[in-house]
């Protein structure tokens, strides 16, 4: 290191000045691309056809929710990847956002939610006003401005008004929504759609919660289309000898922590 080089490191390591806190950074969403590990294309393709299989022989639009126990599980990221997933197959697909609470598909794709969902369920007519064409090969209507009765609004009859008319134009909508055993919301879902997607992050949700996520899904009579296993801690050999629906990034490494998750349970 040259003398100048060091002066600079000095300055920055300035002894007498409190060392700040690094600043916390938002991580960039997890979209699949073309740069994506191929195991994680493969695991989502997998998934893609499990969703069809599990949906089994239905003509016109298959609808389907993902949800999860506890928040930060990983579903934002699920959806928006299957919606790129199944846009791949030149299917027509929709992804809506019903996490109408904690919306976040908005910032994962870098669009405005100004308008949305909650929006078009107090009655707001203009679909073509608040649905969105993305760059990824499928469009999205963002959950818009939160409303103060989400669960309400999913449960009542614009919200069933609202899918038909979808299911016209799209061969599937996809529908993010909150975690089951926190908030109610997305059971008010579960008999408007085909079927519904369980994310679980590995070491992170507890089993109770998990048992206490499907026993209110079948309560509410809800057919359960399958369990993703987000962020597994697998080894690569799982994807050779034993093939899981888990994938994980591993762009950074150390990256393990679950810091940004500091904030996130609460749902109220
Ligand atoms: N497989 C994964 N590997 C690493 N980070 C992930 C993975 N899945 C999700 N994340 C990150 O975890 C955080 C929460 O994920 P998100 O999809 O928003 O969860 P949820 O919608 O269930 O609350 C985000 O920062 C996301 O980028
Ligand atoms: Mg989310």
């Amino acid at each position: 290191m040259s003398r100048k080089d060091n002066s600079i490191y000095e300055q920055v390591n300035n002894p007498n000045e409190p060392a700040k806190a690094p600043k916390r950074q938002r991580r960039k969403p997890l979209l699949l691309n073309e740069m994506s590990p191929f195991a994680v294309k493969e695991a989502y393709k997998a998934v893609r056809a499990n969703i069809n299989f599990a949906i089994g022989a239905k003509t016109g639009c298959k609808t389907f929710l993902i949800t999860s126990s506890v928040a930060a599980e990983g579903k934002t990221t699920t959806a928006v990847n299957l919606a790129i997933a199944f846009g791949q197959t030149n299917a027509k697909v929709l992804l809506i956002d019903a996490d109408m609470r904690k919306s976040s598909i908005h910032r994962y794709l870098g669009i405005k939610n100004t308008l949305g969902l909650s929006n078009v369920l107090s009655g707001y007519t203009q679909l073509n006003e608040i649905i969105k064409k993305t760059p990824h090969g499928f469009d999205c209507m963002t959950a818009g401005p939160t409303p103060p009765n989400p669960a309400e609004l999913l449960l009542a009859q614009p919200c069933d008004d609202l899918l038909n008319t979808l299911s016209q134009y799209y061969d599937y909508i996809i529908i993010d929504t909150p975690p089951v055993a926190v908030v109610s919301d997305c059971l008010a879902l579960v008999e408007k759609v085909d079927g519904v997607v369980i994310t679980i992050r590995e070491y992170y949700s507890v089993h109770e919660q998990l048992e206490k996520a499907i026993s209110a899904l079948k309560f509410a009579d809800a057919k359960i289309l399958g369990f993703i296993l987000n962020d597994s801690k697998g080894n690569g050999r799982t994807y050779k000898y034993r093939y899981r629906y888990s994938y994980r990034y591993n762009y950074k490494k150390g990256y393990s922590g679950y810091d940004y998750y500091d904030n996130y349970g609460d749902y109220t």
